[in-house]
């Protein structure tokens, strides 16, 4: 029976609505937003925290899930050969930790904000040299992290947009042996973290996404364990991709037997925003995390930073910002209401999204026993 506070619950606007709760109830394991360290944004000439902010990040309603935007790069985590320093990566675990998140871990083998070391030309690697470093890498952060993680993106933007691989010092030393090392590196450290093959313009049908196909298959292929996709979704609010284009994305790949996230979803647009920019943008987000709930692979969505002051966006793409879902002041994006009505709208059962999860669970098992 429903009472009349249920029902008056039902009635209420969207904007008491949670994230978190909402993907829950839509089968998700969680939506989550990335963060970074105090020290980083401070650095970075940004606030270095409101209460607010932190208010927000720590509700479970809200979110259920983190990512450290900066502190588990490489440049971070080994500034020098064989010098480890986990301190930026840990305040965001602790977080994590603290207000019982799950924390996705980001990123292992990445070519940007690589330590200088390794990206040196001086450095003359052989494909022996380079392999020890990533082992030695890999090795080392995962052991760190140990049982913090639920996953790891093992290997980030490989690609070009062609499809074919992006120049790299690890693909020129290694060509693509160096995913199947950091790969098969990763899931003998810790074999029972999720292992993520993380990518952006690859979220609709494309030569990039059949790219991603031919990496995981490749890995398969080779008795290596992979569990994820992670689809990055950085969208421009005036010409995202659809809801069907990513529906059927992520149904490829689930087709392979991985599991499928949104990492580092956010939508930017030209500022100063205007009510049509912003109702692109609900669009967009409507449309992201609407494929995740309609499509049986996809597990969860993380936006990347939840508060736009915050974001990377303006840095990079000048002119450009108000990528996430909370403006400067802490009012709302009307993103926000779309997302909680994708969400509400969700159509695969939790029952369903097991069987898959299920199903994703024994491919990469047998791909391991090969
Ligand atoms: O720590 C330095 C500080 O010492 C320096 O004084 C200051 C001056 O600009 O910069 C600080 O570092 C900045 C760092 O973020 C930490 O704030 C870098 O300049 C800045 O380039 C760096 O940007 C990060 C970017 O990755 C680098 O590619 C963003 O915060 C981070 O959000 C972004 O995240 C990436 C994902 O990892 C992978 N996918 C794309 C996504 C967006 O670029």
């Amino acid at each position: 029976m429903h009472g009349p506070l249920t029902v008056l619950a039902a009635l209420l606007p969207f904007t008491s609505a949670q994230l978190n709760t909402y993907a829950k109830k839509a089968g998700l394991k969680y939506f989550g937003a990335a963060t970074d360290s105090p020290g980083q944004r401070e650095r970075a000439g940004l606030e270095a925290s409101y209460n607010q902010y932190d208010a927000i990040l720590r509700d479970g309603n809200e979110f259920g899930s983190t990512t450290p935007t900066n502190g588990q790069k490489w440049l971070f985590t080994e500034p020098e050969q064989g010098v480890f320093n986990f301190t930026e990566g840990d305040i965001v675990t602790s977080i994590a930790q603290e207000h019982g998140l799950i924390q996705r871990c980001h990123a292992l083998v990445w070519h940007s904000q690589l330590a200088p070391w390794v990206d040196n030309a001086t450095a003359d690697w052989t494909p022996e040299t380079l392999s020890a470093v990533i082992v030695e890498h890999v090795a080392n952060v995962m052991e760190h992290y140990r049982g913090k993680c639920y996953a790891w993106d093992v290997v980030n933007e490989a690609l070009d947009e062609d499809g074919s691989y992006r120049d790299s010092v690890f693909y020129r030393v290694l060509g693509e042996d160096f995913i199947k090392l950091a790969f098969r590196t990763a899931a003998k450290v810790e074999p029972g973290v999720k292992l993520y093959y993380n990518d952006y313009n690859i979220e609709k049908p494309s030569p990039k996404s059949e790219g991603v196909v031919r990496i995981v298959r490749m890995l398969q292929e080779d008795g290596i364990k992979i569990d994820g996709v992670g689809l990055q979704g950085h969208f421009v609010a005036s010409r995202p991709p659809t809801l069907d284009e990513q529906i059927a994305t992520i149904n490829a790949y689930g087709a392979l037997g991985v599991e499928v996230a949104y990492t580092e979803l956010d939508v930017r647009q030209t500022t100063p925003v205007n009510e049509t920019s912003l109702e692109w943008q609900a669009n967009a987000y409507r449309d992201a995390v609407g494929a995740c709930v309609q499509a049986e692979a996809c597990i969860g969505v993380t936006i990347w930073d939840f508060y736009d002051p915050f974001s990377w966006v303006p840095y990079t793409f000048p002119g450009e910002g108000a990528a996430l879902l909370w403006f400067e002041d802490f009012s709302k994006h009307p993103a926000y209401d779309a997302v909680i009505e994708a969400m509400r709208n969700a159509t695969v059962s939790p029952c369903k999204r097991r069987q898959q999860r299920r199903r994703a669970q024994m491919a990469a098992r047998s791909a391991e026993l090969q």
